[in-house]
């Protein structure tokens, strides 16, 4: 049960924190783990040696870099390198390496909507690589896209990298997927990371590593809504639980409640309540085949022009392009 005061809902972190846990079952965005805690948090997961996704595309890029390099510059013709979500850079670095090496002629225009985390990388970036050319897009995805379809004739490779698509299940890819494909110009490339179906034991234990970093990272939804919204969940009386159906390829995770408890969010003006193993679901992180791959590109209007694997073919980057 819940009652809510005249509490103004005037942020979206609000608004979507009121919806999910006045629902049945409950749910919240993974999108909200992502404070600085959180992008600490992901930072220590992305060097586990469990998850797996990270060294994986990271020797992916290394392998290929050369094809690479030939299939965006297409006959040395200047390109736009523009990537979604780019965090610290880490990957993404080994192509800007070598295509500054190669003397390619692109820009790279790391797209967040934050402006401190795009300050922070391109201070990095000048140090570490001081002939790139770098020109950073501060806003969401979409409106930079639009933006710059506008504004250049230059061919523009979209970088979508580490899985992020599956934090996003099918029906939501496919709206994603289909917004970039209308930002882009028939000869312009979208370059997507997809984690593969394997193992489902290997993929458990990607997302339910023994020290428990996972679940103090799903655990930071609730000490953000502690913090910034003033509750006072009790984030010890609930676990983290990790599910995977191989048939589906979706991973999900959930906070499971050991015991029936009363939490108030005062900024809601909102008291919930938890029977005991009661669930709030919080991410997916959805796994791939290639036919769901192809599907997906033909539902956006893309099409596939090239993979690339790792050798025990856990995860693979795919390279699209519009599809008429
Ligand atoms: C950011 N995203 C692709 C990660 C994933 O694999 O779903 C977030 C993550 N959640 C738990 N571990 C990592």
């Amino acid at each position: 049960m819940h009652t809510k005061t005249a509490q103004k809902l005037d942020t979206t972190f609000k608004q979507e924190v009121y919806q999910g846990l006045t629902s049945y079952p409950k749910f919240l965005s993974s999108k909200y783990i992502y404070d600085k805690a959180g992008d600490k948090l992901f930072q220590d997961i992305m060097n586990m040696p469990e998850y797996y996704l990270t060294n994986t595309e990271f020797d992916i890029l290394e392998k290929h870099k050369d094809e690479l390099a030939a299939l965006f510059s297409n006959d040395s013709k200047p390109f736009h390198l523009i990537e979604m979500g780019a965090g610290d850079g880490k990957k993404t670095k080994i192509l800007l390496h070598h295509f500054t090496d190669q003397n390619l002629n692109f820009t790279f225009r790391p797209i967040d909507i934050s402006q401190n985390a795009l300050d922070s990388l391109e201070a990095n970036l000048k140090e570490e690589i001081p002939a790139l050319n770098t020109e950073s897009l501060q806003g969401t995805y979409f409106e930079t896209l639009r933006e710059l379809n506008f504004s250049t004739d230059e061919r523009k490779v979209i970088l979508f990298l580490g899985s992020n698509i599956g934090n996003l299940l099918h029906e939501k890819a496919i709206a994603f997927l289909s917004q970039i494909q209308e930002y882009m110009q028939p000869d312009d490339l979208l370059f997507i990371g997809f984690d593969q179906k394997k193992n489902p034991q290997t993929i458990l234990d990607a997302y339910n590593d023994e020290a428990g970093i996972t679940a103090n990272f799903n655990k930071n939804l609730l000490v953000r809504i502690n913090r910034e919204l003033k509750a006072n969940f009790e984030v010890d009386s609930f676990i983290h639980w990790e599910v995977y159906d191989p048939e589906s390829g979706t991973a999900k995770s959930y906070l499971v409640a050991k015991s029936p408890q009363k939490v108030h969010i005062k900024e809601l003006g909102l008291e919930i309540s938890f029977d005991a193993w009661e669930t709030v679901h919080t991410e997916i992180s959805q796994k791939y085949d290639a036919k769901t791959v192809h599907w997906l590109a033909e539902q956006s209007g893309l099409k596939v022009l090239e993979e690339f694997s790792d050798q025990k073919h856990y995860y693979k980057n795919y390279l699209f392009t519009k599809s008429a």
